[in-house]
């Protein structure tokens, strides 16, 4: 069965103006990998501390991520202390964060690193900290802004629907007003149940940079299907809100955990890369394994994540078999194409071409993001790809080759080489 589905794409610029965002943010998220871990005596090495995060800092700066674009070191929940200070201003647990966040966020930019830092618009975090009531924003906001913080992630636990109607955009406005260009992660309408008429995307795109729509990720592949499947049912939605500055966050990455398998593995990365989504990873970067490091430094799949346009993917085709295939309009007349199994017996072959798949008349030149291995195709051509059970075969498809007509009629015969490729050249980072 085919599934037609029109998506109208909102070019318009409604992003929040703060200049920040462009593509979607990368970096590293501590939430769902560390969670509230505070016992730093028996656990030193993976509480929520300075030196987990200075930590991360020396993997992201030295291991080949930050010149790969993922530069964010983020602070979740529970960095804090129970109490404010004395003059009301939130404060970082002397004892787990002893050089207070000012100095951590010093070490992250000596290395061109940001850093992140969380908040939540209510009376608590969802940890139980100290929230950020209405009375308190311009102070908590303020406050991020002199320690030197680069992104604000604001929950919405323990506050009503009417306070963060109010909070969110206050917040918005308090960032912008301390002069530091501060990217703002909104929780909002996670808790207004993602879609419109409670949620606003308009409005969304026009004060944060992010939003959380749905549920938390866990480390399992259970979990990162609920959430694929959320994101692609209410993809009419979803897709017009996303843009340059404004980006639906599906949550993090989870590969080089331990609940994904490697096909798992290069399929979240690959479908969080069709979804425009801001790539954190929540994974222990001084351990990881060189297959999860791999799928993660793909920079094929990062440049596709990365594309300028902005424009997030959709899915095109939902098979009784359980294929499903996901298609991204890129720049430069370029495009991916995503092939995803729900099977769970063995390799399926799947036949298709690409005048099915809604390409124009044309010959195209395809390459696998995983395997590297390129062919020309010609719309018309039937191919058959053979998808692992919960795996993905990803395609980098670039425009129509186009003809030269001064290659194509030297000598007065038609040239082999007719097809100029140059222009088609798949887009590294580096
Ligand atoms: C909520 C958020 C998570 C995380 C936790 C922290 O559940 O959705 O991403 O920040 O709170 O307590």
């Amino acid at each position: 069965m085919r599934v037609t589905v029109t998506v109208h794409i909102n070019i318009q610029c409604g992003a929040l103006d703060n200049g920040l965002m462009l593509t979607p943010p990368m970096g590293w998220l501590a939430w769902e990998r560390y969670r509230c871990d505070i016992d730093c005596e028996n656990d030193p090495k993976n509480c929520i501390s300075e030196k987990l995060f200075m930590d991360m800092a020396d993997r992201l700066s030295e291991d080949g991520w930050k010149e790969l674009g993922y530069v964010y070191v983020n602070i979740d929940d529970c960095w804090s202390s129970m109490q404010r200070d004395k003059d009301g201003r939130l404060q970082a647990d002397p004892k787990r964060f002893p050089g207070g966040i000012k100095k951590l966020a010093n070490y992250l930019h000596e290395r061109d690193l940001k850093l992140g830092i969380y908040g939540d618009m209510g009376t608590h975090t969802c940890g139980g900290y100290p929230g950020t009531t209405l009375d308190k924003i311009e102070l908590d906001a303020q406050t991020f802004a002199d320690w030197e913080v680069d992104m604000f992630k604001f929950d919405g636990c323990y506050s009503n629907s009417t306070e963060q109607e109010k909070g969110y955009p206050l917040m918005s406005k308090a960032l912008n007003a301390t002069g530091r260009p501060i990217g703002y992660s909104c929780s909002w309408p996670a808790y207004q149940g993602g879609l419109p008429p409670k949620v606003n995307y308009t409005q969304l795109g026009e004060i944060c940079n992010l939003w959380r729509n749905y549920g938390d990720i866990e480390d399992s592949w259970d979990s990162v299907i609920a959430i694929v499947d959320w994101f692609f049912e209410n993809q009419e939605v979803l897709i017009p809100a996303a843009g340059p500055g404004r980006w639906n966050d599906p949550d993090m990455l989870i590969i080089g955990d331990f609940g994904l398998s490697l096909e798992q593995s290069r399929s979240q990365m690959a479908l969080w890369a069709i979804m425009a989504a801001p790539l954190f990873m929540s994974n222990d970067l001084r351990t990881l394994s060189s297959s999860a490091r791999a799928i993660l430094q793909n920079k094929m799949i990062i440049s596709i994540n990365q594309d300028p346009l902005g424009i997030q993917g959709q899915r095109i085709v939902k098979e009784k078999s359980g294929i499903q295939i996901f298609w991204r309009p890129l720049s430069k007349n370029t495009s991916a194409l995503l092939f995803f199994s729900r099977r769970s017996d063995m390799p399926y072959r799947y036949k298709t071409s690409l005048s099915k798949l809604n390409y124009t008349t044309g010959s195209y030149k395809v390459t696998d993001v995983y395997t590297y291995e390129t062919t020309v195709l010609k719309d018309s051509s039937e191919f058959v790809v053979s998808v692992n059970p919960s795996g993905v075969v990803m395609w980098y498809v670039s425009a129509p080759a186009k003809l030269n007509s001064r290659l194509y009629f030297r000598g007065g015969h038609v040239q082999d080489f007719a097809n100029e490729d140059n222009n088609n050249d798949i887009p590294y980072l580096l």
